[in-house]
């Protein structure tokens, strides 16, 4: 991070310490966070085990009634992803039964191949189990799930496309490739399929991916686009639009988030110092942003329209706070910890994260789907939660001296 940048974040930081956060010790706040963790998700598998049929909860409806999912949603693998950050966090037997259960029944999943999105639901589900437990049958599918993915590679552009343009809302857009930034969430499970089966196609497949990414979805001051059409044919650019934002050339801040991610955990697998240096450009961009909140709690777009009324999206912090934990391992001593730990404190506060038994029963309040297309706005979200846990595990193992869960 350049100098500046990093005073101004650390001015941030030091603004927003003045809470009841300075006063605890990490201990204090982990045991808290995961005690009301275990409360919300005792709530939400107890609905589930009485119900028997719907395993699979995303968020609220305006009623605030639970909306659970089918296994082909994207957002599928998130839930039984939380059972086993659960089972992680506390150790508790429980969470690993309730995690084999809900995971082992997305195993139709691997062979799903009409979205991208199928590194999100095998990769928290099935590659956070088999991280921890290690079993054989779990590497199974995740290489299958990697082979589908690649299926949706497509050479000429050099990229993998992320939706088909033959049904559904995407077909009226008039793409012929459309990549969306959130694609390079998908890719970990490439880089950990290669390192499972052997086979460096999966590698290069993803490679590739970021590269191609790399070039043509950051804008000069490193934000990036939602959405670049490409020609299937050579891979020209065809378009540089939105789906999720507030404009084709605005800032839709989960997009940032996901890049800020996707680049960190290329990283991990290449040691490319240009992913790593992508990842740092972007976060100095949101960082730097004039709409960023103090909380760091961005608003859903950068450049909504109705900032300071525009909602807050807490799921792009999440995730946020997720990579930049593992940011840390990368450039120790140049803040990101610090500035994970504020985002993981704002989120901690009362401002976001839900009383017990409220909320659907999901830990945190105030994120946002997609308002363009009128849905979840200002509502928990099943990926807010796994990202919101994920980042308090690896906060813990910073500050333990331990290995993240991907280095054991
Ligand atoms: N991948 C869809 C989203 O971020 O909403």
């Amino acid at each position: 991070m350049k100098k500046k940048n990093l005073v101004k974040a650390l001015g941030l930081l030091a603004l927003a310490l003045t809470g009841c956060q300075t006063a605890k010790t990490t201990d204090t706040f982990l045991a808290e966070e995961i005690a009301n963790i275990e409360v919300q998700h005792t709530l939400q598998t107890d609905l589930i085990e009485a119900n028997g049929s719907f395993i699979n909860p995303r968020t609220i409806d305006k009623e605030g009634k639970i909306v659970y999912v089918p296994i082909d949603d994207w957002t599928s693998g998130f839930f039984p992803g939380s059972m086993w950050l659960d089972y992680e966090l506390t150790g508790n037997e429980k969470w690993k039964l309730l995690a084999e259960k809900y995971t082992e029944s997305l195993d139709s999943v691997k062979l799903l191949k009409w979205h991208h999105d199928v590194g999100f639901m095998i990769g928290c589900s099935y590659l956070t189990g088999y991280r921890l437990c290690h079993q054989p049958a779990y590497k199974d599918v995740i290489v299958e799930a990697a082979k589908s993915l690649s299926t949706r590679f497509r050479p000429g552009a050099g990229v993998i496309q992320s939706w088909n343009t033959d049904r559904g809302w995407q077909s009226k857009r008039g793409w012929e490739c459309p990549v969306i930034i959130d694609n390079m969430m998908n890719l970990e499970l490439l880089f950990e399929a290669t390192r499972l089966s052997g086979d460096s196609t999966f590698y290069h497949i993803a490679t590739s991916h970021a590269d191609v990414t790399m070039k043509n979805h950051f804008r000069a001051d490193n934000s990036c686009y939602h959405v670049v059409d490409y020609t299937l044919k050579d891979g020209k650019v065809r378009s540089r639009q939105t789906a999720q934002g507030y404009a084709d050339e605005s800032s839709w801040a989960r997009g940032q988030a996901w890049a800020i991610y996707g680049y960190t955990v290329c990283y991990r697998y290449t040691h490319e110092p240009a992913y790593l240096q992508q990842a740092e450009k972007t976060l100095n961009f949101i960082l730097n942003n004039k709409n960023m909140p103090q909380d760091l709690v961005p608003y859903w777009d950068f450049d909504a329209p109705d900032i300071p009324a525009a909602p807050r999206d807490a799921s792009a912090a999440a995730c946020t706070a997720s990579a930049l934990y593992e940011m840390e391992g990368y450039g120790p001593g140049k803040g990101y910890k610090e500035l994970a730990d504020k985002i993981v404190y704002s989120l901690s506060t009362p401002a976001y994260k839900a009383e017990q038994g409220t909320n659907g029963n999901f830990i945190l309040m105030h994120s946002v789907g997609s308002i363009p297309h009128g849905a979840e706005i200002d509502v928990p979200l099943n990926y807010a939660d796994y990202y919101y846990q994920e980042a308090l595990i690896r906060k813990r193992n910073l500050e333990n001296n331990e290995p993240f869960s991907f280095e054991k």
